[in-house]
């Protein structure tokens, strides 16, 4: 046999061609390794698919993504371009398998449940843009209803809901639309400038009030407790407002902390709108303040909740209904009163005068009850005057409305322990409605009366003897007419009506009641008076003068009725 060696030749030069066809193969195809191998065609503007559509990648914005800043690059996701080839007209294998799923599973998850991922194949990235998202958390609120705003337009839905446009500048979607998400009050420090879009400030503008070689955070946390309190807070705005920025205050939004990603919930819990008008509202328990730090981000830091009840010069108009109500601890500090003279002391002022009308009615009572021997004989049967058809038809529709609103009034100030009318909305809604009834009631009967001599005869008061005619009615009321005495002579001569009565009922219907009609205007579509709002003081300030009224009412309101029935009795006079 004949051994043959191994043929040299052939060897050689299959090694040969072999290295010189990758060395070929290396100059029009490569395999991938980074961002820039792709941006070097996808950056330029011009490239276009065969079909015409922009293929062009924002590298700038890439740059500042989520994505790339955990170096996740290109082909994270399109894990299926390995190879390029330069010089075909399509360079490399077409087709996109997103995997956002593996990598974001929880997400994916709560998302496969939701109605969206029944309608959208595309899932994640309709909302997300896969090439420039960033976190959420640098997102501001309205940038957040952006995603939402890009498939629905909620201008033309809820209109249930009263407000919307005040609703919706304060909430993003979510934190109706993902009940489970856990939703926090965040703070903002912003230029309240004229223009009515408000900047936040920036790093740089808070610069100058840094104490030296400190953050921004440091310098607002000054007892270093890891919590800002409200006099600190307050006081490092105090020095800006005072140091060059006199438009400085804080804004509010309610934001999402921790979303859930299941957002077609139809928000039917939404509606239960003691979810956020109640003390006990699920963002309370989570008050944050946005400070920017030096490159130009954000962080968040806890506030204490005592903000809410100091409300500081800064805290703009932001205020809930249902926000606060009394509570024992409250009491206490009444004694405090200069520092924490807040709003809810309204509540305790109207409270007090309501408890005492009604109490000095009832006394009055209790003394008409234990004299009532005195007056046996002298029972007068007095003129008793009906009073025309339409303007008893505007009495008791007047007194309606003006019952409702004081009950649908205490829903709102109450909700959690007032559900009168069973939900938030209804009160709300029944609120408005009487209070517009009582409007065209009001309208009507002022085009009624105006420039009717019954008019004068029926409610006014001689001027000139205004206070000794005050003077004797009371008299009367507090003691004649337990002894069974009749009115003095001077206030006989005033028909149907005595002096007290007449200016309860001047003071009531052409002073009271247009403050409250306007406030309540001001206050029932907030959105378009705002600029009114703001000039008479703020939100606050009308909605205080709303209430004091509300107060004022219902206490008239029971001196009211009282007499009524008083008079009835005693057969005096009538409507
Ligand atoms: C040599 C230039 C070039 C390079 C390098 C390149 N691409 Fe492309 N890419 C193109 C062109 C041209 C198209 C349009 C193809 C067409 O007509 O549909 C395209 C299309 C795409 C598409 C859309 C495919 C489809 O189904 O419509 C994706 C995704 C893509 N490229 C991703 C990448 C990624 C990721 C890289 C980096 C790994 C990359 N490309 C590198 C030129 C390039
Ligand atoms: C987080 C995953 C992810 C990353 C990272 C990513 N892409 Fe994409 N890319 C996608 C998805 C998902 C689509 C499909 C988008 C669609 O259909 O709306 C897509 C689509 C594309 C397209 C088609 C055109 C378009 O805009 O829809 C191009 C081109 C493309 N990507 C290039 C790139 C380049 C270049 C990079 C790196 C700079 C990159 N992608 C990084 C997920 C990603
Ligand atoms: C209907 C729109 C929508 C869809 C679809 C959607 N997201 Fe989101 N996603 C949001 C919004 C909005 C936020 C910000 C939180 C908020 O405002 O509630 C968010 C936040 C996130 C976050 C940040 C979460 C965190 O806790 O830090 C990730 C990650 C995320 N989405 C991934 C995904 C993935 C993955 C999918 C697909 C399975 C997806 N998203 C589908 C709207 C959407
Ligand atoms: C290779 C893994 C990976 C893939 C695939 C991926 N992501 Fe991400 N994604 C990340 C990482 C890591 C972060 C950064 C998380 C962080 O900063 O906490 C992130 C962040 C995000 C954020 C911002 C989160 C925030 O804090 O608000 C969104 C939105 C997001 N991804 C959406 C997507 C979408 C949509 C897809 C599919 C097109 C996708 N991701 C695919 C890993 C991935
Ligand atoms: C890519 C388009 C798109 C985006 C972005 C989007 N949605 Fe949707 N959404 C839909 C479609 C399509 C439906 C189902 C059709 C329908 O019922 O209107 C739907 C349904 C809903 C529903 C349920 C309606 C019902 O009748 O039950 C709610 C609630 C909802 N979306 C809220 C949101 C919120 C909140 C966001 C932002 C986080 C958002 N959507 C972002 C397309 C979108
Ligand atoms: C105050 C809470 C709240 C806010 C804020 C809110 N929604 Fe809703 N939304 C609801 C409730 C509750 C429903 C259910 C309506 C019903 O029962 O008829 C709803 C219904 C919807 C629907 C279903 C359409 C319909 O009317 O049937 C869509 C879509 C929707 N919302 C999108 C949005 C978007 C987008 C935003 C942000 C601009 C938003 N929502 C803000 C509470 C809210
Ligand atoms: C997710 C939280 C949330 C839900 C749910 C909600 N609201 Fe509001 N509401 C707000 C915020 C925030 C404001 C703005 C507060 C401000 O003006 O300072 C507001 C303002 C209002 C106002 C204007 C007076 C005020 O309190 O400032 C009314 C009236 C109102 N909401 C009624 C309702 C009704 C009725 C519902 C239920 C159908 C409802 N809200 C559901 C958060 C909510």
């Amino acid at each position: 046999m004949v051994r043959r060696g191994v043929p040299v030749y052939p060897l050689v030069s299959c090694a040969f061609f072999f290295i010189l066809a990758v060395a070929v193969a290396c100059q029009s195809e490569a395999s991938v390794s980074t961002n820039d191998d792709c941006i070097s065609c996808h950056g330029r503007s011009d490239l276009v698919s065969i079909r015409g559509k922009s293929r062009f990648i924002d590298p700038l914005r890439v740059a500042n993504s989520a994505h790339a800043k955990k170096g996740i690059g290109c082909v994270s996701c399109h894990e299926g371009i390995t190879f390029i080839s330069r010089e075909e007209r399509i360079p490399h294998r077409r087709g996109i398998e997103p995997k956002c799923a593996e990598c974001h599973p929880k997400e994916a998850g709560e998302y496969d449940k939701s109605l969206h991922a029944q309608v959208s194949k595309k899932l994640c990235y309709s909302c997300h843009n896969p090439h420039y998202s960033v976190s959420f958390r640098g997102m501001s609120g309205d940038e957040r209803k952006g995603i939402c705003l890009k498939c629905h337009d909620a201008t033309r839905t809820h209109l249930w809901l009263p407000q919307k446009e005040l609703h919706f500048n304060y909430l993003e979607c979510t934190s109706c639309h993902s009940l489970k998400a856990q939703i926090g009050m965040m703070i903002f420090m912003v230029d309240k400038t004229e223009r009515s879009k408000e900047a936040v400030l920036t790093y740089n503008q808070l610069q100058p009030f840094l104490e030296a070689g400190k953050s921004p955070v440091e310098t607002l946390d000054r007892d270093a407790n890891g919590t800002i309190s409200d006099v600190e807070l307050f006081s490092f705005m105090k020095s800006i407002k005072e140091g060059g920025i006199p438009t400085a205050g804080l804004e509010v939004r309610i934001l999402v902390l921790n979303p859930v990603h299941d957002f077609s919930s139809k928000g039917e819990k939404a509606r239960d709108c003691t979810l956020c008008h109640s003390k006990d509202a699920r963002f309370y328990s989570t008050i944050l303040l946005e400070v920017p730090e030096k490159d130009g981000g954000f962080t968040t830091f806890p506030v204490e909740k005592g903000i809410l009840v100091s409300r500081g010069p800064f805290m703009g108009d932001f205020y809930l209904l249902g926000e606060s109500k009394i509570r024992p601890e409250d009491l206490e500090e009444l004694l405090l009163v200069v520092r924490r003279i807040g709003f809810k002391w309204l509540d305790v002022l109207g409270a007090c005068l309501a408890f005492f009308t009604l109490a000095a009615v009832c006394f009055h009572a209790l003394l008409m009850f234990l004299t009532r021997n005195l007056r046996r004989r002298t029972a007068n049967i007095a003129e008793f005057t009906t009073a025309p058809i339409a303007i008893r038809v505007w009495h008791w529709v007047h007194g309606l409305c003006i019952i409702l609103l004081l009950l649908t009034g205490i829903q709102l100030r109450l909700p959690d322990v007032a559900p009168i009318f069973a939900t938030f909305l209804n009160a709300v809604n029944l609120h408005n409605l009487s209070g517009i009834v009582l409007i065209i009631d009001f309208v009507f009967w002022l085009s009624y009366q105006l420039g009717k001599r019954e008019f004068l005869r029926r409610y006014f008061v001689s001027p000139r003897h205004f206070f000794s005619d005050i003077a004797q009615t009371l008299h009367y009321y507090g003691y004649l007419i337990f002894v069974g005495e009749d009115f003095p002579k001077g206030i006989r001569e005033y028909p149907v009506f005595d002096p007290l009565e007449r200016s309860y009922f001047l003071t009531t219907m052409l002073v009271f009641l247009p403050i409250q009609m306007l406030t309540g205007l001001l206050l029932m579509d907030m959105n378009t008076t705002m600029p009114i709002i703001r000039a008479l003081g703020g939100m606050r300030v009308v909605d205080a003068v709303h209430l004091l009224f509300a107060y004022l009412f219902a206490s008239s309101m029971i001196v009211h009725i009282y007499f009524h029935t008083l008079k009835r009795f005693r057969g005096v006079a009538g409507h």
